[in-house]
């Protein structure tokens, strides 16, 4: 079992992968607005601070449901077409004061800097505007919707001016037209047109729910959008939060948001736990699914280097110094997941001989046993194949049988191309596995 300090050493050098590729990037944060009324606020401050200072371009977008409801006169339930509420004057008068004093407790929060707390050198400055038009939604199935409205255009270009200058904006559920009227919105609709317009890199949705789950209640984690809209036909078992947030989180990947994740807001830290690691908590939305096999480049070095000097340091895989990698990098076929190096194969062809050297097959740990494996080896081949490779072999001295259930048999050291015998390390005592191609 590892040390507490060597577990966090190596948790914090995990994050490395991740803050190397937030830095710069655009996230739209959503919450209802009982997370502020629930005091849940502040601990997701300390995580906003935390993404703030890595060099994450934040835009909140927050919720007023809650605090509108909360205005009601006992017994007096708000009127919902699809799930929209209906905003007459009086509503949005409610609208109006909960966007208020929402903005200044949320305003609050951000500016706490107590030394000895997470916010300690914290300095962020909220921003917020008219940045956001809105058209009223009209009539809806012969209810006129009165107040309520829908966005027509958010100003991207006076968001980003602010988050240029190191500002967090805060976008609330209110819209303007150019008529000077005010239009009550949904927190998603603000959510996801805002992450439209800034081309933003993620969106997250802090709900009730731990995330979307499948007929069976179990959490998905990791949904395409066709998966998404056949989620949302199937209605069953489908959460509230689900059907508000979900159609939200397909139009803004079909718009071009590259990943809208569904996260509780019931989990302390979910926002971090979600980003910084492998498997994340919630549920990720993104268009076009997430593994890709590819050929590796030069800048892929440091990701290959990552994944496998574990299994060098125990012996698993032969020690590749980095100037080596450097050269050889070409020979390396990826599986990318989300943008992370996961998967490794190398191929080192011996042109004369037909046949071809499979090394430096690894997985990373947690995606093992989900057919990564499998998938870079039939690429390798592939690729093999196409050189006219006719003997595909490997020295392995921990993984024979993986290689033998497919399709690989032992043989001995003098079936190695002439070059690769003399090179044969007899101290290692790998064992040779030949497969025909
Ligand atoms: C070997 C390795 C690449 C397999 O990757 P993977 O993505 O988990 O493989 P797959 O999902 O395609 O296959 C998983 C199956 O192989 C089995 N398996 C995994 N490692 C094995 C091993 N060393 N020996 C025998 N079987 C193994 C699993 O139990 C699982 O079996 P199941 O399908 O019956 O449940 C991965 O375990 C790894 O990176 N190992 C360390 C590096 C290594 O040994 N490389 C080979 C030397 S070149």
């Amino acid at each position: 079992m590892a040390s507490p300090a060597a577990r966090f050493v190596d948790w914090f050098r995990s994050a490395a992968p991740y803050i190397h590729a937030f830095r710069g990037r655009t996230f739209v944060v959503a919450f209802g607005g009982e997370v502020v009324a629930d005091g849940k606020f502040v601990a997701l401050t300390h995580d906003l601070n935390l993404l703030a200072s890595l060099g994450v371009r934040l835009v909140l977008v927050h919720g007023t449901r809650q605090q509108i409801e909360a205005q009601r006169a006992a017994g007096e339930a708000g009127r919902f077409v699809g799930g929209v509420r209906v905003t007459d004057e009086a509503t949005l008068q409610q609208a109006k004061q909960a966007a208020g004093r929402l903005r200044v407790e949320i305003e609050a929060l951000l500016s706490m800097g107590l030394p000895n707390s997470p916010m300690a050198n914290a300095d962020i400055r909220v921003a917020g505007g008219n940045f956001v038009t809105a058209q009223p939604r009209g009539v809806v199935d012969g209810i006129d919707m009165q107040y309520t409205g829908e966005v027509r255009k958010v100003h991207a270009d006076a968001i980003g001016t602010r988050l240029d200058a190191g500002d967090l904006v805060l976008l609330s559920p209110l819209g303007y037209s150019p008529t000077g009227e005010i239009f009550n919105l949904t927190m998603e609709d603000v959510a996801a047109e805002a992450a439209i317009a800034l081309r933003a890199d993620k969106l997250l949705f802090l709900t009730d729910q731990p995330g979307i789950s499948d007929a069976a209640n179990a959490l998905l984690r990791e949904l395409t959008v066709s998966e998404a809209q056949a989620r949302l036909q199937s209605d069953t078992g489908l959460h509230e939060d689900t059907r508000l947030y979900l159609p939200a989180a397909i139009k803004a990947c079909r718009a071009g948001v590259s990943r809208v994740h569904l996260l509780s807001r019931h989990l302390d830290g979910a926002l971090l736990l979600e980003l910084f690691t492998h498997d994340g908590v919630g549920t990720m939305v993104a268009r076009d699914p997430l593994e890709r096999s590819r050929q590796a480049r030069i800048d892929d070095v440091g990701g290959v280097l990552q994944l496998i000097e574990p299994l060098e340091a125990d012996g698993t895989l032969v020690k590749r110094s980095r100037e080596l990698l450097e050269r050889e990098i070409e020979r390396f076929n990826l599986l990318e997941h989300d943008g992370l190096i996961v998967g490794c194969a190398a191929l080192y062809p011996f042109a004369s001989e037909h046949a071809a050297e499979l090394a430096c097959l690894a997985v990373h740990p947690g995606y093992r046993n989900a057919g990564a494996g499998d998938r870079l080896l039939r690429s390798v081949e592939a690729r093999a194949r196409s050189t006219g490779v006719k003997h595909l072999f490997v020295l392995t001295t921990r993984a024979a049988h993986w290689f033998i259930e497919r399709g690989f048999a032992p043989a001995a050291v003098d079936a190695l191309p002439q070059q690769k015998q003399q090179l044969y390390n007899y101290q290692r005592r790998s064992q040779v596995l030949i497969k025909p191609l």
